[in-house]
């Protein structure tokens, strides 16, 4: 709660306002994300169900052939309802798999090991709660060869340089002849991934404004919810979609230990961005990363992939 009091007072009192979107996720934010993933404008979740299905097997046997036992690391598992159907289609092609949940929810992390198990036979499920910046850097260590999955278009939510620090990141614990496979979203009409982030049932608006409830609740704020709109926008020229929260009066926000807020009319919190990559981003991504690309597996309309990279050059030691 420090922490987030530490970020909420600096990211208030800058010019522009920003807060991270990595605050949207308490209890309420995580089922207003899981309604917005069922949304029809919200196209990403059926994309990537989309290339497991029909690529799973394909991504199986390009790895297997490397490694024939692996052990799959995944960054924000969730609760492994999408997961289980890639790692099904692995099974067949793996002597022995293990499979490492990383996520920051100790509840999450349960229905995973519940859901996989029941579906994959013979599968060793390991669970690791925390921050997965603290967790990857201590994996149990594999004679196995390492897959790391990043699904769910997070990556995009990352700026490049942040997005490119991540890479270095985890390339840092990978094996020279080990696999990252990343999600990433690609540039499409701009209307239709505009309609992705202000859905006409406004679950995106309450997933935005949940942000300002969420500092009534811990930091003692008084925010008037009312008094504040979610305006999404979506640049064709960079491929970024911008969330912000825009002030809908001139008003001050108290907070409980005595900071507070000055908002000017119609001023706005930048709150969210939401990368849709081109080609070219995504070989800069991996070239500042030391990364190369080995595969690239498109769904059916050629907007969304999940790519798989490979350590480029002299590797470390990793864990
Ligand atoms: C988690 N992340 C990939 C989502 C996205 O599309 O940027 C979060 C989200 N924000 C609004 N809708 C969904």
């Amino acid at each position: 709660m420090q922490e987030f009091f530490e970020h909420v007072k600096n990211g208030l009192s800058k010019s522009p306002k920003q807060l991270s979107s990595r605050y949207f996720y308490d209890a309420k934010g995580d089922a207003l994300f899981q309604s917005i993933m069922q949304l029809e404008e919200y196209y990403l979740p059926r994309c990537e169900m989309q290339i497991i299905k029909s690529k799973g097997e394909q991504m199986a046997q390009d790895i297997s052939a490397v490694h024939p036992s692996l052990q799959i690391v995944e960054l924000g598992a969730g609760d492994g309802r999408k997961t289980k159907h890639l790692l099904k289609q692995f099974k067949p092609y793996i002597d022995a798999l293990e499979y490492l949940a990383l996520d920051i929810s100790v509840n999450v992390l349960a229905t995973n090991k519940a859901e996989i198990r029941n579906e994959v036979e013979q599968i060793q499920h390991k669970s690791l709660a925390g921050n997965y910046f603290d967790t990857y850097q201590d994996l149990p260590t594999t004679p196995y060869g390492r897959l790391v999955l990043f699904l769910g278009a997070n990556i995009g939510n990352y700026p490049t340089p942040d997005a490119i620090g991540f890479f270095k990141f985890i390339r840092s614990n990978l094996k020279a002849d080990d696999y990252f496979l990343v999600a990433f979203d690609l540039v499409k009409h701009p209307r239709k991934i505009l309609a992705a982030y202000d859905d006409s049932q406004g679950v995106t608006k309450r997933f935005n404004l949940n942000l300002l409830e969420r500092m009534n609740r811990e930091l003692g704020a008084d925010f008037d919810v009312e008094q504040f709109d979610h305006f999404p926008f979506y640049d064709p020229l960079t491929g970024i979609a911008s969330s912000q929260i825009v002030s809908l009066k001139a008003q001050t926000v108290e907070f409980a230990d005595g900071f507070s807020a000055c908002f000017d009319a119609f001023e706005a919190i930048h709150t969210e961005i939401s990368k849709k990559f081109f080609w070219d981003d995504i070989e800069e991504i991996a070239h500042q990363s030391q990364m190369k690309i080995v595969h690239s597996y498109l769904d059916d309309h050629n907007g969304y992939t999940l790519v798989l990279f490979q350590p480029h050059g002299q590797v470390g030691t990793p864990k």
